[in-house]
């Protein structure tokens, strides 16, 4: 008889109550949409997860088109996250490139970034955010090919990945409509008013394969930055 099938392997997110809302954690390899507004937690959202890969011998990789490094360190020593100590370790890397040469990336095939990734045996990768390398493509198609190769090289090089889109409205012909179809999992971060007191939840959208709560629950940032409070629903 042929072995049982295996059951993917689930990694812990690192955000306090998340897991328990995906069956215990990400899916090894798979690749992940993190939407939400401007303050909504994206940025923490997607640290707090490369910092749980390093606590448990993970590294991890940053790539961002926006943030600035200096001002990224500063504000997650807030939070207690060293990443200044983990480059230096190497176990974290923190990679600023333009949505050009990402896309030179993809046509070529890897290059600096592909040597890095390798060589450091990187498990859990962030692209923060999306949002400007859709703005380079004209039309529907090259966008979906576009994330369809790097959906590919993510996938070679074994990373579970998390991708920030700065958008919960996605229009239908930009590349995070395009992305939706393809990712494994979606997870909207909510940051709204209601009766003058701004509130934050998360909902899952998606996740393949996992049986998700189907509810909006409530999301807190403090000084150990998010957690999730599973037993909350948020009326959004
Ligand atoms: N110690 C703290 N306690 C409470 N809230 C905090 C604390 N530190 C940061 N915050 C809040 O958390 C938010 C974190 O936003 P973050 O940068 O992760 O969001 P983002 O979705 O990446 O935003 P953007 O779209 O601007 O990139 C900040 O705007 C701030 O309001
Ligand atoms: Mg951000």
């Amino acid at each position: 008889m042929p072995p049982p099938p295996q059951r993917l392997e689930r990694i812990p997110s690192g955000i306090v109550g998340f897991d328990d809302l995906i069956e215990g954690g990400f899916k090894r390899g798979s690749i992940n949409l993190l939407a939400g507004s401007a303050g909504s937690g994206k940025t923490t959202f997607s640290i707090q997860f490369l910092m749980e890969g390093v606590k448990r011998g993970e590294a991890a990789v940053y790539i961002t088109f926006e943030e600035k490094r200096e001002k990224l360190f500063d504000d997650m020593l807030e939070f207690g996250w060293d990443l200044q100590k983990y480059e230096d370790m190497g176990v974290f890397k923190f990679m600023e490139y333009s949505p050009e040469q990402i896309k030179r990336v993809l046509v070529e095939g890897g290059g600096t970034i592909d040597a890095i990734i390798t060589q450091m045996q990187v498990k859990r990768l962030v692209i923060d955010s999306i949002t400007s390398f859709a703005l380079l493509f004209q039309d529907q198609l090259s966008q979906k090919e576009s994330a369809l190769a790097l959906f590919e090289l993510i996938n070679n090089w074994g990373c579970t990945a998390l991708l920030t889109s700065q958008a919960t409205q996605i229009s239908p012909d930009d590349l995070t409509s395009q992305l939706e179809f393809e990712v494994d999992g979606i997870i909207l971060l909510y940051h709204f008013k209601k009766q003058g007191i701004r509130q934050r939840a998360l909902e899952i959208l998606k996740m393949r394969g996992t049986k998700t709560a189907e509810k909006t629950v409530k999301l807190t940032i403090d000084e150990q930055g998010v957690r999730i409070d599973p037993k909350t629903i948020v009326m959004v």
